[in-house]
């Protein structure tokens, strides 16, 4: 074998200090995209823009040296569309120049012939014509077809929600670079840094070992960097190599909103069956999931809309039946509760319109049915340590339900066209990915020899404050103070392999990665200081508060003098520890077994007021009984609660994605769509978290916190609809979110209705 570095250096292309690229020379990469939902490419001609003072290259397919192919769980999605596009806004070329100015003007001179099919953006009429992303999948347990018969009532309905913008602050980005020996470095805005470095590698055609990525942390993610940050990365990648110095792309706000999917719109049927009690005896229910335009993680979502079918309900006999229909709008992705605030909001639906037909109250029949000890899901797990009674009773303790209820009533019969109403939303959420094999995290754990420490994790920081709770776990566990401990970027070279920073895991799969690794740094600093002070059992060793103690005493040996020594001494400072969930499994075949390693139960109190006038609302309070565990880090988690809700609320009242009748997005800024800001979001949000409450699953007992909140939300839904009945009791209800202004009006005001809606098409033309 010649010298590994020879024929670099014998060709010039070894870098050394000064070789490195100096940012100011960096490109800018701007992504044309297709202007129409569903047609064939007829002629691209990309001359005029080329010839552009300024503009260096447009790639399309044609210049990817490996596979036009960055789909994930499906190989169906193309980098740059080659003969056929199937949403607006999909990727065709992307123009690099000088300044992002120009590769913008550039991409306006390009040249397309496109010749148009007919699109499809209903997942029902996608169903229809067999359009779908992957076979059906049904979850069941008992028998729904017998149960019907033991039913005193039997109750029907059909379910809307709507899609949700992630607006992370930070929109997607990535900046590229070669690196001697053809090989490629990242910073990427992901989720999922080892899905950056297979995609860029694919469709790059080299190997992983090739391409690194980094990610400092993230101005949001949401779900919606878990698959769709790697597009953008990858075609940076792409023009580094080609052009040999670093591009950098950025989304402009309107263009990311155009060009990312978002959460998915869900069509549902249900039919419900209860005895005469409120007792549920049988559930059936259908989910259309409008996929868009690709498979991009919608599998995912769907089996996750199956695992939260029931919610925090004990259902004896359930049918569910999901169908992933491909449509021609942008791929929808991951969003905060991954498919299960869909499934949530189908059977709170489905239990309000029962409580009309049998007479019993909502909330009791939410009562009748919660999840107890060990009752079954349809997935065949069963329910362990379930807080789903506790939290519930101790939030109409602790709140004071009945006082609520009594001031409610009294208001409103004051009042003729404000009405005020309250709801209750108990949540039951799954921990774990449901794709088994992604439960893993690894940890790197250096001590440096000034007793500072350095660690890796595969976890990305994105707002969520997972480096706040590594650092806390860290801390713990050396018994350092967190000001002697950083947390580096999450980098494919020190944590390889990784699962992305999603199904609320990152704090409990890396938590406890780094609680094995920082063991073995334990282990060794204990038998040294053991050798050092002359004691024989090793076991009678403590580093506690930054000293070394003996038998409980506290020695004269302190943490930087204890590294100091074992560094002379040659003792290893570092190490690298592997975690994986034990005891998960799910036989996807059978659709049974389990696949979470615990569940996160709470129930929240929304408390709304509706101008029934005018159909605003305004959320006057929220207040939470949740579910923590012993918290690792209180005021994190509590940020985590609080933002969870606001996102919730809004997913379910303004936020609405509106795309015209050609698959043009219109929501496609912030004037149009709109999201809970400080005077939206609600005047008061109290939460108290469960006490005594241990997760024997979690990180110094601690539970995952970052999606269960958002499901929160969704009580506000019914706040409102429970408002507008007191003001219109007679009024035909309807199970479609957003609830926005404009719906509450709509369904207060029948014969308004056309009215509205004319003008709200005109505006969609606009
Ligand atoms: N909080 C902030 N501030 N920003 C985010 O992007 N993402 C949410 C949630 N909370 C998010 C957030 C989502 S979708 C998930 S899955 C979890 O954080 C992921 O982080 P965790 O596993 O550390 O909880
Ligand atoms: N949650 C989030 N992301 C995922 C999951 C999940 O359960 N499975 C695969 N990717
Ligand atoms: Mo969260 S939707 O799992 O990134």
């Amino acid at each position: 074998m010649i010298n590994y570095d020879s024929i670099k250096h014998v060709r010039g292309e070894s870098q050394f200090v000064d070789d490195f690229i100096p940012f100011e020379k960096i490109l800018y990469g701007y992504v044309f995209y297709s202007p129409i939902a569903h047609g064939l490419i007829r002629s691209l001609d990309i001359s005029e823009a080329l010839n552009m003072e300024g503009v260096r290259y447009i790639f399309t397919y044609k210049d990817i040296p490996g596979q036009n192919q960055v789909g994930g769980i499906i190989q169906d999605e193309e980098l740059f569309a080659e003969n056929k596009v199937e949403f607006v806004g999909q990727p065709i070329a992307l123009v690099v120049a000088e300044n992002f100015l120009v590769a913008k003007r550039a991409s306006r001179k390009i040249k397309i012939e496109l010749e148009e099919l007919k699109p499809v953006f209903d997942p029902r009429e996608a169903y229809q014509i067999g359009s779908l992303i992957m076979p059906p999948r049904v979850f069941s347990i008992g028998n729904i077809d017998q149960a019907w018969s033991q039913c005193d009532y039997i109750v029907e309905g059909q379910v809307e929600s709507g899609g949700q913008e992630h607006l992370y602050l930070e929109t997607q980005g990535s900046i590229a670079f070669p690196v001697e020996n053809d090989c490629i470095k990242i910073y990427s805005s992901t989720q999922n840094p080892t899905h950056v470095q297979r995609i860029a590698a694919r469709v790059l055609g080299t190997s992983m070992n090739k391409i690194e990525v980094d990610v400092l942390r993230l101005g949001g993610g949401f779900g919606g960097k878990e698959d769709q940050a790697t597009h953008w990365a990858v075609m940076a990648a792409l023009a580094a190599k080609k052009l040999n110095t670093a591009v950098k792309i950025i989304l402009p706000r309107q263009e990311d909103m155009r060009l990312t999917g978002k959460r998915h719109p869900y069509s549902s049927d249900f039919k419900i069956g209860l005895d005469k009690n409120g007792k549920i005896i049988a559930y059936e229910v259908t989910f259309y999931q409008n996929a868009g335009a690709a498979a991009d993680l919608s599998p995912a979502i769907l089996e996750r809309t199956l695992f939260h079918t029931t919610n925090t309900y004990y259902i004896p006999n359930v049918k569910a039946t999901a169908f992933s229909c491909k449509t021609n709008l942008p791929p929808n992705t991951a969003f905060r509760g991954f498919g299960g605030p869909q499934a949530m909001f189908v059977i709170e639906s489905a239990l309000f319109k029962a409580s009309r037909v049998t007479g019993i109250d909502y909330h009791e029949l939410q009562k009748i049915n919660l999840l107890k000890e060990n009752d079954e899901f349809p997935y065949g797990q069963k329910a362990k340590n379930c807080r789903a009674k506790i939290c519930y009773e101790t939030l109409e303790k602790k709140f004071e339900l009945e006082k609520v209820k009594s001031q409610i009533i009294a208001f409103n019969r004051q009042n003729k066209f404000i009405k005020k109403a309250y709801s209750i939303m108990p949540i039951c959420f799954g921990i774990s990915f449901t794709s088994t094999f992604l439960n893993q995290a690894s940890a790197l754990v250096h001590i440096y020899t000034d007793g500072s420490v350095g660690v890796s994790t595969a976890a990305v920081e994105m707002g969520q404050g997972v480096n706040a709770k590594l650092l806390e776990i860290t801390s713990k566990m050396f018994s350092i103070s967190p000001s002697k401990i950083k947390i580096e970027s999450t980098n494919t070279t020190r944590a390889a392999n990784t699962s992305p920073t999603a199904a609320s895991k990152a704090a409990d799969l890396n938590g406890f990665a780094v609680m094995e690794a920082c063991e073995i740094i334990i282990k060794r600093l204990k038998k040294f200081s053991a050798q050092l002070l002359n004691i024989t059992d090793e076991n009678k060793i403590e580093i506690k508060n930054e000293y070394v103690y003996v038998h409980n005493q506290k020695t004269e040996l302190n943490w930087n003098e204890l590294i100091q020594k074992a560094y002379l001494n040659r003792i290893s400072l570092s190490a690298q520890a592997h975690h994986a969930t034990p005891d998960v499994y799910f036989d996807r075949e059978k659709s049974k077994g389990q696949p979470f390693a615990y569940h996160v139960y709470g129930t929240a109190l929304i408390e709304v007021t509706v101008d029934c006038l005018r159909g605003t609302y305004k959320i006057d309070s929220v207040k939470v009984v949740h579910d923590l565990g012993d918290s690792i880090h209180p005021v994190v988690d509590l940020g985590q609660v609080e933002g969870g809700i606001a996102q919730g609320i809004g997913w379910m009242t303004v936020e609405e994605v509106i795309y015209n009748e050609n698959g043009k997005l219109i929501t496609d800024a912030l004037s149009t769509y709109k999201v809970p800001d400080i005077y939206f979001a609600p005047d008061k949000i109290e939460v108290h978290f469960l006490e005594d409450s241990p997760n024997p699953f979690g990180p110094f007992k601690s539970k995952a916190v970052g999606e269960p909140p958002f499901m929160y939300g969704i009580g506000s839904y019914f706040a409102i609809l429970k408002a507008m009945l007191e003001f219109k009791p007679d009024m035909e209800i309807k199970f479609h979110a957003p609830m926005t202004n404009e719906r509450v009006l709509m369904s207060l005001y029948k014969n308004i209705k056309e009215k509205v809606s004319n003008h709200f098409m005109n505006a969609g033309k606009i």
